[in-house]
């Protein structure tokens, strides 16, 4: 594998210093108003097994700025893929990848992005599966991050959410390039990190950022960035808490954020959060000019655009290859022996980003 450049963008660690300088750099021209040369429209499959409102309608748009076009290339009531007398998922990804130049996929399991990527002879683009990565995502939080603050390499980084969370595996493997002086993760006492999250975690020790570990949001605010989302998305997704009334207000007290908590600590941190929230980010931070969460949506098109138009121009990804530690996805993974490590939990779904 070692030196193997990949032609699909499934995971953080496909991503390397120069891949993401070169995809920082078109981002910036593009968000800064630059557009490229038209070179032919380019259309672009949208595979979505998962609802979406922000990968799949920002990745729309950033094809549209870009003069390209998208299909919906998803099972739908008017295709056979999956119907008893219809077709199977090989034949339907080698018949849209005669229509299309890209594909943007988002899945139920895992392990689907990667077949998808082996079915198809187009670049692939991780849009999330299941409990496994959400790469762009992650681009788009640490773009948005050192468009406000500057160099992350200076910074203190929180993370407060279920750390079965697919954006904060990614997120935690893209720090591993850029890595912050400090990073915290805000989870309740009793939970156990999973093997990969517990590697990606070592990586960024071994880079030299010091870790640490609470277990209330107020000792999050004293950091530069925190990055919040529910705690509780595999209970929201395995129907635990199934009401949208009731997730809406799900939150344990002390992982919520609240203006009031914010206002107290006088805190300056930059309050990320991927969306959709739920009680996490309680409203009335929103006027608070600490809230960076639509920020975070703004920015995700510039950086689509910039990821669209490196693939489409055929440049590949450094690869897995070129990651120091690479454990199985969590569909596969097994807990490890360590204090912080934890076992599979049920898979993501629609309500995690
Ligand atoms: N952040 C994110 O992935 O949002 P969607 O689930 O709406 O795409």
């Amino acid at each position: 594998m070692v030196g193997q450049s990949v032609k699909d963008l499934l995971s953080a660690d496909d991503i390397d210093e120069a891949d993401l300088a070169d995809v920082f750099s078109k981002a910036a021209a593009f968000a800064d108003g630059a557009l490229p040369a038209r070179a032919g429209a380019k259309m672009i499959g949208l595979f979505f097994e998962q609802e979406s409102t922000r990968t799949r309608i920002g990745f729309d748009v950033a094809a549209s700025r870009l003069g390209h076009h998208v299909v919906d290339v998803s099972a739908s009531p008017g295709s056979r893929l999956g119907k008893a007398q219809g077709e199977d998922l090989e034949d339907h990804i080698r018949t849209v990848s005669e229509y299309c130049d890209l594909i943007v996929a988002r899945t139920e399991h895992v392990a689907t992005v990667e077949e998808l990527a082996r079915l198809t002879h187009l670049p692939v683009i991780n849009g999330g599966n299941g409990i496994g990565e959400h790469p762009t995502q992650a681009l788009v939080d640490l773009f948005t991050i050192e468009r406000r603050l500057g160099d992350i390499r200076q910074l203190s980084v929180a993370l407060s959410c279920d750390p079965t969370a697919r954006h904060a595996l990614s997120f935690m493997k893209l720090l591993a390039l850029r890595p912050p002086q400090r990073f915290t993760l805000c989870l309740a006492p009793e939970t156990i990190l999973s093997n990969v999250a517990a590697a990606a975690i070592d990586d960024l020790r071994a880079s030299g950022t010091i870790i640490d570990r609470v277990d209330n949001i107020v000792a999050t605010l004293d950091h530069d960035v925190l990055s919040i989302q529910t705690q509780k998305a595999a209970s929201i997704i395995s129907g635990r808490i199934g009401e949208m009334d009731a997730v809406q207000h799900v939150e344990d007290e002390k992982f919520t954020l609240t203006a009031e908590k914010v206002l107290r600590s006088r805190s300056k941190v930059m309050i990320m959060n991927p969306l959709p929230r739920h009680s996490e980010t309680d409203k009335s931070c929103d006027s608070l000019p600490n809230a960076a969460y639509f920020e975070q949506v703004r920015l995700s098109i510039p950086v689509r655009m910039a990821v669209l138009s490196r693939m489409l121009a055929g440049r590949r990804w450094a690869g897995r290859s070129h990651s120091r530690s690479r454990p199985e996805w969590p569909e596969t993974s097994s807990p490890t022996s360590s204090p912080c490590s934890r076992g599979p939990s049920a898979e993501a779904g629609p309500l995690v980003s």
